[in-house]
């Protein structure tokens, strides 16, 4: 896609304005606008629907929690997979469903709006009334406006080369983690992915800025940040790169924890690996994905790294970062992907022993190189059954990887429970970020926000129990 700045009209240029008629004819609101919004994909998606609320609270627009009080829907989309893509095609349609034909007005954020706005809008079923892409956000009240007011269907989905959104503070949840945004879009246009075309190209906020965005949050009572980029480690400011960002923010009183997701392996430079060593708050666990562990698929993906240079980097990560857990992205199924090369990245994975991995079945997505050059060509029951053999080996190894930490003495960052059964248990994570289910005692006086000494007890594939140590 091209990165354009022009400014944008209100309907699609290529479109004969005839065929926009269906839109929900909606009086000027008469009160403060409600507003429901709904959020799809990856925590880029989550801490910018926290940038809308700020940008929409301040034009005096009101955040309701349920869907059927509200004036306005949007829905903050995501492309990644053709499932995702499609889920928000049905939630459209159930939620002018749900309405009984009562007039509400429909918008759509985020990654889908920048990549199909044409097919947003043609789809006369879905009754779009505004669209507006991960640059546009300051351009809601406006957009939202056009609708209202002229009762025409308005977009933004320019790109934008500069946008970062560092003078948004977001309406974050109560908690004891933030994430925050240091860098967005993507250049690398690995040839399966969507993103640097619905995210356009990379941008990187100023080190000051985020070190002033981190004080807050720690004067807000956050104990944790996770810093946030599509390719995090490719961050870089004027003089200043990611291991110099990440030690300028544990210099923040107050914040006991840092992690980022997701970087990528080609920007992992030794003095990078050894912040995550050396420095006491930055933690030790890394999200280093894969895609695939046989040279020709990762060729053409163009992930700019063999497999032996993976496992290089592997080796050199575990000598220089005691005790770090590993977690991976794993696509089976790219297009022409043999059996044997299939089994080459279950060999990686077995050799590696990620401690977690989220797995895909490739999925060929519109305007990307892969959907351009390659025939999606293999079977999806093919697919599913390469995934379910991928799974079957990870989960043993997640689970032999968590049971050794059986024994271990553990220092866990207490968080908000949603996974707690009874009364006199918390949950927290590890350094590592493997989430502890602790037993306190009867008499205890701690509260989430609190890091405790636990003891483990018992794992299972998905957590970890422990003891409190007193
Ligand atoms: N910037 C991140 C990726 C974000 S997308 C990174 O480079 O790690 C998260 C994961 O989704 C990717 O790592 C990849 O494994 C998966 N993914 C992306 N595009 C996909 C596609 N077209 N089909 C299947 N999985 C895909
Ligand atoms: Fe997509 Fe590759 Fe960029 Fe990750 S690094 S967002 S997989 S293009
Ligand atoms: Fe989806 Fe966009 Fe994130 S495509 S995964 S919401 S960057």
């Amino acid at each position: 896609m091209k990165i354009i700045n022009q400014k944008p009209t209100a309907v699609p240029p290529d479109l004969p304005e005839a065929n926009l008629n269906g839109g929900t004819p909606m009086p000027r609101f008469q009160k403060k606008p409600q507003v429901f919004l709904e959020t799809y994909g990856c925590q880029m998606n989550e801490y910018d629907s926290e940038l809308v609320r700020t940008i929409l609270k301040k034009e005096n627009y009101e955040f309701v929690p349920k869907e059927q009080e509200a004036d306005i829907v949007m829905l903050n989309t995501c492309a990644i997979r053709e499932h995702a893509h499609r889920k928000v095609y049905g939630r459209v349609h159930a939620i002018r469903h749900a309405r009984n034909g009562k007039p509400v007005m429909i918008g759509i954020l985020g990654c889908m709006a920048t990549n199909l706005r044409q097919e947003l809008f043609q789809d006369r079923s879905l009754k779009i009334d505004f669209i507006a892409g991960p640059d546009s956000y300051k351009r809601l009240p406006a957009l939202i406006d056009e609708a209202v007011v002229d009762g025409k269907k308005s977009f933004d989905v320019t790109l934008s080369e500069f946008e970062t959104y560092a003078d948004v503070y977001p309406s974050r949840k109560e908690g004891v983690n933030a994430w925050i945004a240091v860098m967005r879009g993507c250049n690398n246009f690995c040839t399966f992915c969507v993103v640097p075309y619905t995210r356009g190209r990379e941008r990187s906020r100023p080190v000051t800025n985020v070190v002033e965005e981190v004080k807050r949050l720690a004067d807000d009572g956050f104990k944790q940040v996770t810093l946030l980029g599509q390719n995090v480690n490719s961050y870089r400011h004027e003089e200043d790169d990611f291991a110099s960002l990440l030690e300028e923010v544990s210099k923040v009183k107050g914040i006991e924890r840092i992690r980022f997701t997701s970087p990528h392996p080609k920007d992992f430079p030794d003095r990078l690996i050894d912040v995550v060593a050396q420095n006491p708050k930055v933690c030790n666990q890394i999200h280093l994905p894969l895609q695939s562990g046989n040279d020709r698929v990762l060729e053409m993906m163009d992930r700019t790294y063999t497999r032996q240079e993976f496992m290089g980097l592997v080796d050199n990560m575990r000598k220089r970062v005691s005790n770090l857990v590993l977690s991976t992205d794993v696509i089976v199924g790219f297009p022409t992907e043999t059996e044997e090369e299939f089994e080459d990245t279950l060999s990686l994975i077995r050799q590696v022993e990620f401690d977690s991995a989220f797995t895909f079945k490739y999925s060929q997505r519109k305007g990307t190189i892969a959907s351009k050059k390659y025939p999606d060509d293999v079977l999806e029951e093919t697919k599913t059954e390469r995934i379910m053999r991928l799974n079957d080996i990870q989960k043993e190894i997640t689970y032999q990887k968590n049971r050794a930490h059986i024994g271990e003495t553990h220092t866990i960052l207490l968080e908000p429970a949603t996974h707690t059964k009874s009364k006199n248990e918390m949950v927290g994570r590890t350094d590592g970020n493997k989430l502890v289910i602790v037993t306190t005692p009867a008499a205890s006086t701690h509260k989430v926000g609190d890091m405790v000494q636990v003891r483990i007890t018992d794992a299972t594939p998905h957590a970890l129990k422990s003891d409190m140590l007193l």
